[in-house]
């Protein structure tokens, strides 16, 4: 799809220390469905953080594994696709305009969860394999170009 790869040449061209932030941006920019675009990252409890988001402000800042959609994807290190959030009963409602949403866990080398993309959208069935062939490849670029990178660096200033 004409979109996506063009998507994944913005991408490959930013920096590694803008990735997380700009990424939204540019999703949300050119992806008509693509409604509330953001990233929760793990933190040291196991506990979902929000992240570089675009779209209204959410009260879920925090999100155990395990709740919601975005908990449930983090638990089982899949990605979870609900096309209908009404069919949902594990779903925690940030905007009653969201229909639909898309959770694409983000891994670390160990294959433990580094964080997700989140993306809520204003349709009903709007994902399709394009769609999380695509994500999956963010997730990935996520996993080597900040993920590995800061695991790298840190280990370079514990050596010298
Ligand atoms: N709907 C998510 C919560 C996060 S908001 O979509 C931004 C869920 O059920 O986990």
């Amino acid at each position: 799809d004409e979109l996506f790869e063009f998507l994944r040449s913005e991408i490959a061209k930013l920096p590694n220390e803008v990735l997380l932030e700009e990424i939204p941006k540019l999703l949300d920019k050119h992806v008509p469905y693509y409604n509330w675009t953001g990233f929760y990252l793990m933190d040291q409890e196991g506990m979902l953080v929000l992240g570089p988001y675009v779209g209204e402000p959410t009260e879920h800042v925090r999100i155990p594994v395990g709740r919601g959609i975005c908990g449930q994807a983090a638990e089982r290190k899949v990605t979870f696709i609900v096309q209908d959030v009404t069919q949902e009963s594990n779903y925690l409602s940030c905007s009653p305009l969201t229909k639909s949403e898309i959770v694409v866990p983000i891994f670390r080398n160990d294959g433990s969860v580094y964080g997700e993309i989140d993306i809520d959208s204003h349709y009903i069935a709007p994902f399709d394999d394009r769609d999380r062939r695509f994500l999956e490849w963010v997730a990935k670029q996520i996993t080597v170009r900040v993920v590995h990178w800061n695991e790298f660096e840190r280990r370079i200033r514990i050596a010298y």
